[in-house]
This record gives C-alpha cells, sequence and structure tokens, in this order.
C-alpha cells in the first residue's frame, strides 16, 4: 500500500516562525516534524510515499530526507504551487496511485502515538469505493472537523462539520485518511469553500452522504500541531517515539 503525506500549506497560525521554515520542518522533540508521519507509515508497512510540499524549504527537505532510504521508505516529492486546500493537495497524487489502488493520506502537522497497522487491515476489508477516516475524542471540536453519528447506522459517519460553533459530538476527525483512486472523481466534484479551498470535509462528506464513510477511534494521544500551544504539546508527547 502507498502513503501520502500533505505538508503544504502556509502555516500562518505559526508566525513568524513559518515566516522562515515551512511549519512540517519546526521541531518536534529532537525531530522535525515530518518525519514522525514517515515513522508511522514505515511502522505499518508503507514504504511508498509521496510528500506534497510547498515551494517554501523544498531544498531543506531533499536535504534531509534525501531518497527516504536512510529512513526505511522511498519517497517522491510534488509541489503544490499555492495552499489551495487539503483536497487540492491530495489532488496531485493522482498519478502515484494506480488504478483501483488503495492508499493511506496523513495530513503532517498530525501527530499522534498509535500505530496505524490495524486500522490499515481494517480499511482493506473495505469495499472498493469507500472510504475511512480516524477520529479521536478532544476536549475543544471545534478547532477540528465533527463527526455527527445516525444511531440507526452506528458503523458509518453520517456528516462531518467542518469547525462547527455547536459540536454535536465530541469526536474530531483526524487527519488520517484512507482512500482508493475512486477520491480522486469526487474531489472533481466539489467547489471551493468560501476561504477558497478545496476542503477535504466536502470530499468526506460526498462519502458520508452515499453511506461509505467508515471509522476507527485512535487509542493513544493524538494532536494536530497548527498553533504554538499544540506544537509544544506535541515535543513533549512525542518524546522518544523515534530513537
Ligand atoms: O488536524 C485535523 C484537522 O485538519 C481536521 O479535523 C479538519 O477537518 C481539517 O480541515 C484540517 O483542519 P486544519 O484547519 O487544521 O487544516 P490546515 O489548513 O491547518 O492544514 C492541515 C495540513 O494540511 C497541514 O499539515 C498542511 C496540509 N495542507 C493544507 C492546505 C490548506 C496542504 O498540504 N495544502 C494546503 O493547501
Amino acid at each position: 500500500m502507498k502513503g501520502v503525506i500533505l505538508a503544504g500549506g502556509t502555516g500562518t497560525r505559526l508566525h513568524p516562525l513559518t515566516r522562515i521554515v515551512n511549519k512540517h520542518l519546526l521541531p518536534v522533540g529532537s525531530y522535525p516534524m515530518i518525519s514522525y508521519g514517515i515513522e508511522r507509515f514505515r511502522q505499518a508497512g508503507i514504504t511508498d510515499i509521496l510528500l506534497i510540499i510547498s515551494k517554501q524549504s523544498a531544498e531543506l527537505y531533499t536535504n534531509y530526507l534525501g531518497s527516504g532510504e536512510n529512513f526505511g521508505v522511498n519517497l517522491v516529492f510534488r509541489v503544490q504551487e499555492t495552499a489551495g486546500g487539503i483536497a487540492e493537495a491530495l489532488n496531485l497524487a493522482q498519478s502515484f496511485i494506480a488504478p483501483g489502488e488503495k492508499f493511506v493520506v496523513l495530513l503532517g502537522d498530525n501527530l499522534f502515538l498509535d500505530d496505524l497497522t490495524p486500522y490499515v487491515q481494517s480499511f482493506m476489508k473495505q469495499a472498493y469505493g469507500s472510504a475511512r477516516v480516524l477520529l479521536k475524542p478532544v476536549d475543544d471540536p471545534r478547532r477540528y472537523g465533527v463527526a455527527v453519528f445516525d444511531p440507526s447506522q452506528p458503523d458509518l459517519i453520517s456528516y462531518i462539520e467542518e469547525k462547527p460553533e455547536k459540536p454535536q459530538s465530541n469526536y474530531s476527525v483526524t487527519g488520517i485518511y484512507m482512500y482508493d483512486d475512486m477520491v480522486f472523481e469526487r474531489i472533481g466534484k466539489i467547489d471551493r469553500s468560501a476561504r477558497g479551498e478545496l476542503e477535504i470535509t466536502d470530499v468526506n462528506n460526498l462519502y458520508a452522504r452515499a453511506g461509505k464513510l467508515e471509522y476507527d477511534i485512535l487509542q493513544l494521544w493524538w494532536g494536530d500541531a497548527g498553533t504554538f500551544e499544540s506544537l509544544l504539546e506535541a515535543g513533549t508527547r512525542m518524546r522518544g517515539v523515534l530513537p
């Protein structure tokens, strides 16, 4: 199975640090943030990895990661010219994924302690054309995409609300998504949001409305390191994950 890590975007919530360097190269513990997603993929046996990066810091990525050989993976890089949204970044993976192929997507600022292996195994059993997301209960769901459930179909997500003012659950949708090549057709069906981006939540809601969005719940700590507070916490939580 292949993996895609989305590490574009502008990281404005982390200015001024991200004026100097791309967010996913900021230190988390003793390593640049990007290292952890690569290691989670490697641990789950996902060694063919496409990294979507921005123009900013492109040379730093290749200097540090090279071909991926030193990290036990094979890396391919692709540049997202402007930060047009998570689904736009994902769309750049189309030529990397073969017809009928399943793959896993990570948002590069998502850091977590779970091993992905059991979730990937569950996804492998799903029908072609369906998707899987990983959820995590959080204290402040208003910061995230939030899963809404229908009690008559407890194994499916019925809808995702992006950063709702009044969340209907405390289950955040993490930036760990599993799709097959059908996702590119679905990305082609969504429009840009009010902020001018192609939103991954709109893509996932096409699956949800079709009754094709399954989920697992992460067991261990998860966070997205998009703010100074969460970046600091990630540095503490991820200590010791890499040697
Ligand atoms: O972290 C989980 C959350 O991530 C989800 O709960 C939300 O549903 C989802 O929309 C997303 O929300 P954020 O507001 O945190 O997304 P952000 O714009 O910060 O981007 C997250 C990652 O995606 C970041 O690591 C960089 C990458 N990205 C983002 C954009 C906008 C790209 O590669 N390209 C882009 O154009």
